[in-house]
């Protein structure tokens, strides 16, 4: 490919009205103007006027609310009556289990976000996270790995494990894996790539902001971009080389995911009513006002989705039904199983042999985000670090891809059990916040124990007078805890990794 112009890369900028990316080209040296010039060629010019029309200088419609209705759901207690009613829930672990240990699954973390809110320094999973022994999100989830691979693959099968980065933290993850021998994992079964960006732009004008003289801003273009992403790096082509057929789907920032979940992967492969394309977990909420989105059918009869805590009407948020639960109660978990057949189709492949090529990527709806970008000033120069918002970012949403399923399910897990994401840091009134985090592994590990019969200090309040950490290498659920009779003495004010 020949190295783009810089008369050619300004006639484009100056059809889309966006020149002001090379207001310091004289300054920079030849290294710095090839480089920006090359940045510019591989945006994809002629869709950012329609973009930032569309999505930057308006805001786009909330949610049609007369024509949301909540799923029906596999409880979680699969004796209850509660959503779609009981179910057998030891027939789609043993089907779970099949497919694990015919290699047919692979762990799939997306890890790309910037994590802005938690304000730390950076990937988020290299995060300390363990309630006791601190150790990172990626330890967490890699200790899941290993425990399940323990548990479900017989000698010489192996969980594969995938992880979306993006360009702004690609070599500090894989650095981080490195200096930390992989958490234990064999290094040949963890895979890295990184997703795509999408330009910032100023809130007010929809012009792209610089992050340096040389540069333009951008940010990775949100966690659907990992359907396109998963094909274009090569992923899927490996997975299928392995023989893995379902894509187990994880954040990086809740330390109890499920990672490898036997029951969740039943269901998604079996259930009469899942096309085995998508589906998705749910936590019930824990209060009206809780900042979650939630799963909801799109209209009568219609598709699953998910609907953004902030594009939900508030008579929805709080609608009640007669026994006082809401209706909307269906918090997304933010995990999902994706079969790869899928994952092809939505990158416009066939689904069938081949893998490798790159499709044009699914067509996900853009989210416009307000955030604040630091950039630079075109008048003087300087770097400006914002203190209210001044940029809207465009991402794309994984969820948005249960549209294109033709039926799919979801399945209630306990949030004690498997919730306790870190998005936000410590401060009062955050639900999702490290310390929230750390409170929400000690309450696990302290029921689990107490149903294995060990007696667990409390408090007058009921909270658990220790600290616990229970990590899945010693127990992925509470049946498996049960049946080591564990037998520990806990006294108050203990701090332990059981
Ligand atoms: P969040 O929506 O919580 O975003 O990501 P974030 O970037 O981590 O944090 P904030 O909003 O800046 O505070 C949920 C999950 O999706 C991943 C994150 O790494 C996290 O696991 N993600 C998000 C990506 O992989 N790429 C993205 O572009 C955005």
């Amino acid at each position: 490919m020949s190295s783009p112009t810089l008369a050619s890369i300004r006639q484009s900028l100056a059809s889309i009205d966006q020149e002001q990316l090379l207001t310091f080209f004289d300054r920079l040296d030849a290294g710095k103007q090839a480089r920006l010039l090359a940045n510019i060629a591989s945006m994809n010019l002629s869709a950012i006027p329609g973009l930032v029309r569309e999505y930057v200088l308006t805001k786009p419609a909330a949610h049609g609310d007369s024509e949301l209705s909540p799923p029906a759901y596999y409880p979680a207690d699969c004796t209850s009556t509660a959503g779609r009613g009981a179910w057998d829930r030891a027939h789609f672990r043993a089907k779970g289990i099949e497919l694990i240990a015919a290699g047919h699954i692979a762990a799939f973390t997306v890890a790309g976000g910037q994590g802005s809110r938690l304000g730390f320094e950076g990937p988020k999973g290299c995060y300390p996270a363990g309630a006791v022994s601190n150790i990172p999100l990626f330890a967490c989830l890699a200790d899941w790995i290993i425990a399940a691979q323990r548990a479900f693959c017989p000698a010489g099968v192996r969980i594969p494990w995938y992880i979306m980065t993006s360009p702004l933290n690609d070599a500090q993850t894989r650095e981080f894996f490195k200096q930390n021998a992989y958490f234990g994992l064999d290094r040949h079964d963890v895979m890295f790539f990184p997703q795509g960006v999408m330009p910032s732009f100023d809130i007010a004008t929809g012009k792209i902001l610089l992050s340096d003289l040389h540069e333009p801003a951008v940010n990775p273009d949100g966690h659907g971009g990992s359907i396109r992403a998963l094909m274009v790096s090569g992923a899927i082509a490996d997975m299928k080389r392995r023989g893995v057929r379902h894509i187990s789907y994880t954040q990086i920032d809740n330390p109890l995911v499920r990672v490898i979940d036997p029951v969740f992967l039943g269901l998604h492969a079996f259930a009469p009513d899942s096309s085995a394309q998508m589906s998705s977990k749910m936590v019930a909420k824990a209060h009206a006002g809780e900042k979650v989105g939630v799963l909801a059918r799109m209209g009568a009869g219609g598709k699953i989705g998910v609907v953004e805590y902030s594009d939900m009407p508030r008579a929805l948020t709080e609608a009640v039904d007669a026994s006082g639960r809401l209706v909307f109660n269906a918090g997304n978990a933010a995990v999902h199983v994706l079969s790869v057949e899928f994952v092809e189709r939505l990158n416009g492949g066939g689904g069938g042999g081949g893998g490798g090529a790159a499709g044009q990527g699914a067509s996900m709806p853009y989210h416009r985000a307000e955030k604040k970008v630091p950039h630079i000033d075109l008048a003087s120069g300087q770097r400006v670090e914002p203190t209210s918002n001044n940029a809207v970012k465009l991402e794309t949403f994984v969820f948005d891809a249960l549209a294109m399923c033709e039926s799919s399910i979801v399945m209630e897990s306990l949030r004690v059990d498997e919730f306790a994401p870190i998005k936000n840091a410590t401060a009062p009134g955050v639900s999702d916040s490290p310390q929230t985090c750390r409170e929400i592994q000690t309450a696990r590990a302290a029921a689990w124990l107490e149903r294995a019969g060990v007696r667990v200090p409390r408090k007058a309040t009921g909270e658990p007078d220790c600290v616990l950490e229970l990590p899945p290498s010693t127990a992925m659920d509470v049946e498996s805890l049960i049946a080591q009779r564990p037998a520990m003495d806990i006294v108050a004010g203990a701090k332990i990794v059981v």
